[in-house]
């Protein structure tokens, strides 16, 4: 009996430790939205409602994912992960910012985001042009207070280890500054090619920029600040190129066929926009095999890996899968 009841209680202990992936899922969102609410400027001032206006964006449910990436790669080799948390939280301001430009009369032209008001909807154009650029700026603050962080820890640290650190952020921040680049580059030929013919080169010239450039940039920021061998770099970086373009190709799809309520954001914008996609290029149902044979490559770059990659399997199916 007393064994049955220690079996009993080792099974629920084992049950209780191994989170599902949504559960794992949401604790990364909760993680980061509690994160980035220390960033959030509450203070009264002239400028009160461009704060608010960053604020509103910024805290209004998106999915986390390039912040999950760098974290979630991070622990594959590390634990201490305070030590990613700023280029987490960097990287997902500066994703904000694209998505409030990105839905500006003059690009998408959007009312609706996380079902939602956009924010020059909600507030108007100026501000909304304001906020993106204060979010963007506001990431390379958060990366220089880093930098400072590891300066001022000098007294505790030998300078080769310093030399060494701060190689390691130089490192990021290039990296950084060229995935946004990147990320402008392709908005820039996707509204460029609107109404016009694209050909497949373009396209995926497009979706690498666009959207790839910074879930790559999501990956290899943790990759990088573990320190992991660089045949492990390569590896993971073409996972993220995998699931970088996966992850368009669905958007595309959900514009296509997601449901407007789960979505939050317009469904069909992108057809009445004549916007160059994987739809308009190849149809859905070859979209859908593509998008399928992309995260099974995925899925493969992450084979050597142990249990401990199970998280980044499950999301490259999360983004195949997702509604939202
Ligand atoms: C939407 O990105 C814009 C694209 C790059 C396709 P997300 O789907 O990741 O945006 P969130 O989750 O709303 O922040
Ligand atoms: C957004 O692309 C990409 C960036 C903001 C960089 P889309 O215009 O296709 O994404 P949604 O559908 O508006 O989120
Ligand atoms: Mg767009
Ligand atoms: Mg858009």
């Amino acid at each position: 009996m007393a064994k049955n009841c220690q079996k009993g209680t080792s099974l629920v202990a084992k049950k209780e430790k191994k989170m599902d992936f949504k559960e794992q899922l949401s604790q990364y969102q909760n993680m980061i939205n509690h994160e980035l609410e220390k960033y959030l400027r509450k203070q009264k001032c002239p400028e009160e409602v461009w704060n608010s206006s960053m604020e509103y964006s910024l805290m209004s449910g998106g999915k986390r994912l390039r912040p999950i990436l760098t974290v979630a790669t991070y622990q594959l080799f590390k634990d201490d992960i305070d030590v990613c948390m700023p280029y987490a939280v960097a990287i997902e301001m500066v994703h904000n910012f694209s998505l409030i430009h990105d839905d500006l009369p003059g690009i998408d032209n959007d009312d609706f985001r996380h079902g939602r008001q956009t924010n020059h909807k909600k507030f108007n154009e100026a501000t909304a042009i304001l906020a993106g650029d204060g979010l963007l700026n506001q990431a390379y603050m958060v990366i220089s207070s880093d930098f400072e962080k590891c300066l001022k820890d000098k007294e505790n640290l030998s300078e080769k280890q310093l030399i060494h650190y701060l190689n390691k952020r130089t490192k990021i921040f290039t990296e950084f500054s060229n995935a946004v680049d990147r990320m402008i580059a392709g908005e820039y030929v996707d509204t460029e090619y609107e109404g016009k013919q694209i050909s497949e080169q373009y396209l995926d010239y497009m979706h690498e920029n666009k959207t790839g450039a910074l879930l790559k940039l999501a990956v290899r920021m943790g990759a990088i600040l573990a320190e992991c061998a660089e045949d492990d770099l390569e590896k993971l970086s073409i996972y993220a190129e995998k699931i970088g373009l996966a992850f368009q190709i669905k958007d595309d799809i959900l514009s296509e066929e997601g449901d407007e309520k789960i979505l939050g954001k317009p469904v069909g914008n992108d057809k009445k926009m004549g916007k160059c996609t994987y739809i308009s290029k190849y149809g859905l149902e070859r979209s859908k095999e593509i998008l399928d044979r992309i995260t099974k490559e995925a899925i493969k770059e992450l084979e050597e890996y142990s249990d401990k990659a199970n998280f980044l399997r499950e999301l490259a199916l999360y983004v195949q899968n997702r509604n939202k």
